[in-house]
């Protein structure tokens, strides 16, 4: 059983580093690639506050394919270069989106989504996946999610890429 206590009083670098931990936790000694992903959705779920949406989107030839995540249902195909994970995957760069309806071809899924990050997780070079946040509150990404988030996409990368 895995039974990690969430802290209301941390900022967002001891948040984002008692995540890490718990990831790391999660997926050690684990090579199934999908129940890693499942995992780390629900880990991200429950550590970090106001997100409508959590999960993966996986490489399948150019396009993006919908992995585990919590919440609603959500678009299944996203070609590279579109909306917001498109983007993310296309440029291998993260994306911090303060406002959806500004972001051009942002693809809704969730009318009650305002704000959005989406970090690339890249093995020898290569975006294999992206992690996608959403939010019903304006701006509720900045940088420090986009840097605790990078190296929660590290983790993934290895757990995702596992050898058994
Ligand atoms: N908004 C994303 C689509 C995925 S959902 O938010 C879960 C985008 O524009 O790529």
């Amino acid at each position: 059983m895995f039974d990690f206590q969430t802290d209301a009083g941390l900022n967002k670098p001891e948040l984002y580093e008692a995540l890490t931990q718990a990831a790391q936790a999660l997926v050690y000694g684990e090579s199934d690639p999908v129940a890693n992903m499942a995992n780390l959705s629900a880990v991200i779920w429950q550590f970090l506050p106001d997100l409508n949406w959590a999960g993966f989107y996986r490489t399948i030839g150019d396009e993006l394919v919908l992995g585990p995540f919590m919440g609603k249902p959500a678009c299944i195909r996203i070609p590279f270069g579109q909306g917001v994970c498109g983007t993310a995957a296309a440029s291998a760069r993260t994306q911090v989106v303060p406002d959806v309806h500004a972001f051009p071809g942002h693809i809704a899924c969730d009318a009650e989504t305002r704000s959005e990050v989406v970090v690339p997780v890249v093995v020898d070079g290569k975006v294999i996946a992206v992690i996608d946040l959403d939010s019903p509150t304006p701006s509720r990404f900045d940088e420090a999610d986009a840097a605790g988030l990078e190296k929660l996409a590290l983790i993934a990368a290895k757990a995702i890429c596992a050898t058994p």
